[in-house]
């Protein structure tokens, strides 16, 4: 009996979990981006994709998410690696990332 009923809980709470996480990943993404990404995405500072140029992002999502989420951890040109915020994790960068694609399309 309590066997179970611990199985049925985890079960129950992972897929609450995983729904949730899912809305909040977008929540974040969009906070994260106004913390840290703004400041230059928002204007095109040093030639940064802007957020919502479909233009400026199109052949850089071409290249794939993966290299996205590379270069913005690792940095690229004059952007700084995780936007210079080295106290975000990598998950809050990648989020920020996501946010920026679902802008571009
Ligand atoms: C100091 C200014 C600055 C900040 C802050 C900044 N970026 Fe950038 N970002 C740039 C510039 C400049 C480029 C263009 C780099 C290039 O193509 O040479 C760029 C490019 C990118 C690209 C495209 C990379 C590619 O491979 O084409 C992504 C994705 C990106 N930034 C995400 C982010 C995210 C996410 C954040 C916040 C965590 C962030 N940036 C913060 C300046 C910035």
């Amino acid at each position: 009996m309590s066997t179970l009923s611990m199985l049925c809980l985890s079960a129950c709470l992972l897929l609450g979990f995983s729904t949730s996480a899912s809305a909040t990943t977008e929540d974040s993404g969009k906070k994260t981006y106004d913390a840290a990404c703004a400041a230059c995405h928002a204007t095109g500072v040093a030639g940064s994709p802007k957020l919502g140029d479909k233009e400026a992002w199109k052949a850089r999502i071409e290249q794939g998410k993966e290299v996205l989420y590379t270069t913005s951890l690792k940095g690229k040109g004059a952007m700084p690696a995780k936007g210079g915020r080295a106290d975000l994790s990598d998950d809050d960068v990648k989020a920020a990332v996501d946010y920026m694609i679902s802008n571009a399309k």
